[in-house]
């Protein structure tokens, strides 16, 4: 059985012993004489069992008290030791510092913020659109009608309450237009959805950048020089441009945009496949159908809109030979950029 005398007395030569502590490891010692599984306090603790119930609380007081006093003096001398003078510290506090592993942008956010300083230099404002729309703003106020044929390359994934994923950024033109008067200038990036099979150059998700200007007198001279300059800023100043005949509903005439391979200059190689131009993007003058369905008079306003795929410009800027790289999270692949 023990006594009260008894923990009196362990209370007295932990500070008696305490007094002759010089280091850490002598301190040390002393916690595990004290604190230890067979230590002074702790055999205290493990005979409360057998005190009387009566006198149980009382016991049970004190030896936390004893304790807690104990912990706190072991911690608080330890924090007030110094290194002997003599012996080394165990810390060699001229080793260099463990550097923190710092992350990086995504190389497609790189890209899309390249892209997009490019446009704001020129004057347009970025804006934001939605991943879900509705059939009104992915089809038919962009003069798809629900019978052309040429909704099969836009079609994409339907919710069950008759939304959809955009399989274009083109939405955002419809969406801008509905808002705001001309004259507008604004680029849109974002998130597009295929129900395309994943391949090397196919995935049902990438990233597209929208383009619109709409004013009282636009030109296609001035999409042309838009996309020259736009062009000749991301991929070099001797870049060439050319312009395809092509169709998009919603955008009469219509425009596929090819330029100068860089890396042969035209001569033809692996990347361009031996034409010497490389496709980079679909463009036009804004539809007058385009302008009607958001109320915009076309008889007042004219304007021009671009499309851009980010991932291609990225292949192509970089020389990444497959789409799927961005999308695994490797990090050996993202560290590179
Ligand atoms: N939305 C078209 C596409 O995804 C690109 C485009 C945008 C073409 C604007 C013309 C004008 O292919």
């Amino acid at each position: 059985m023990i006594t009260i005398e008894q923990i009196d007395s362990i209370a007295k030569e932990f500070e008696e012993r305490l007094g002759g502590v010089t280091d850490a490891s002598s301190l040390e010692a002393l916690r595990v004489e004290f604190l230890g599984k067979k230590g002074k306090v702790t055999l205290f603790l493990r005979e409360l069992g057998s005190i009387p119930p009566a006198e149980r609380s009382e016991f049970g007081k004190r030896i936390n008290d004893l304790k807690s006093r104990v912990e706190f003096q072991i911690a608080e001398y330890s924090s007030k030791l110094k290194p002997v003078s003599g012996k080394k510290s165990d810390v060699d506090w001229t080793l260099p510092g463990i550097q923190p592993a710092a992350g990086r942008l995504h190389p497609l956010t790189q890209m899309i913020q390249k892209i997009l300083e490019i446009f704001t230099r020129m004057g347009f404002d970025v804006v934001d659109g939605r991943e879900i729309e509705t059939e009104f703003y992915n089809f038919t106020a962009l003069n798809i009608p629900l019978d052309h044929p040429s909704r099969d390359a836009f079609d994409t994934f339907y919710t069950r309450h008759g939304n959809l994923l955009r399989s274009q950024t083109s939405t955002v033109q419809i969406r801008i237009m509905e808002k705001h008067k001309p004259p507008l200038k604004i680029v849109a990036p974002g998130k597009v959805y295929r129900p395309d099979t994943v391949d090397a150059s196919h995935s049902f998700m990438f990233h597209q950048i929208e383009g619109l200007l709409v004013d009282e007198r636009t030109t296609f001279s001035d999409l042309k020089g838009t996309l020259a300059f736009f062009l000749r800023e991301l991929f070099g100043a001797n870049t060439r441009v050319r312009f395809r005949p092509h169709f998009f509903p919603f955008t009469e005439p219509s425009v596929e945009v090819d330029m100068s391979c860089f890396n042969c200059h035209g001569k033809g190689c692996n990347v361009c496949s031996r034409t010497g131009w490389i496709e980079v993007l679909g463009a036009g003058s804004v539809h007058p159908n385009v302008l009607t369905a958001v109320g915009i008079s076309p008889k007042k306003y004219q304007g021009f809109a671009f499309g851009l795929g980010v991932e291609r410009m990225t292949m192509l800027k970089y020389g990444i030979h497959d789409i799927r790289y961005f999308y695994e999270n490797d990090v050996r692949f993202l560290n590179q950029f």
